[in-house]
């Protein structure tokens, strides 16, 4: 069966919205610093683009989970694959997401993390399909709503491949 991505999301388009948010949150967190934690591999590519665009100080930090596949997906119960290097008590964490689906992955991290006694955790994601939600997650800064397809690019995958896309695209089968 042949692959083809179709464009959804422009290059142009990913820039300016990654642009504006990072004004936002700059806005948001004046006179604060904020800790970006990045859930591999997807966010990597996000979060690398927003830091950039994040005018008060950041520090980076990277885990790795387990989603879908096996009972994670009916558990709801995500394994820990990497952990972060550092704690974080007292911090002003912002968790960064390629795409927010079901939601279960992110609302099984986020409780985790609020346990390790940060200041605030916060949730920014690229994408979001929220006709897909299953559990309720709380977004604080969302790129994109998309539709209920499967798209590729900016990190995100199919079969490990199209991570390295400069757009979002959706995978069609002809
Ligand atoms: P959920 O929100 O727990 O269902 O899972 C989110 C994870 O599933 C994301 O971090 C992605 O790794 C993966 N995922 C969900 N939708 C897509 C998609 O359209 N393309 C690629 N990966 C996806
Ligand atoms: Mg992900």
């Amino acid at each position: 069966m042949a692959e083809r991505i179709e464009v959804l999301l422009s290059e142009e388009e990913v820039d300016k919205r990654i642009q504006e948010i990072g004004e936002q949150i700059s806005k948001d967190y004046a006179g604060k610093r904020v800790h970006l934690v990045c859930v591999l591999k997807g966010g990597s590519f996000f979060m690398c683009e927003l830091a950039k665009r994040i005018t008060v100080p950041v520090s980076i930090d990277f885990m790795s989970v387990s989603s879908y596949g096996g009972d994670t997906k009916s558990s709801g119960v995500v394994k820990i694959v990497k952990d972060l290097d550092e704690p974080l008590r007292d911090k002003e964490v912002i968790v960064v997401e390629d795409i927010v689906d079901s939601g279960r992955t992110l609302s099984y991290l986020l409780e985790m993390l609020r346990d390790r006694g940060p200041s605030n955790v916060k949730l920014c994601t690229l994408l979001d399909k929220p006709e897909r939600r299953v559990v309720d997650v709380k977004v604080d800064y969302t790129g994109f709503e998309i539709p209920d397809e499967f798209v590729v690019g900016y990190g995100l995958d199919y079969d490990q491949k199209y991570r390295n896309l400069p757009y979002i695209g959706v995978v069609k089968f002809d």
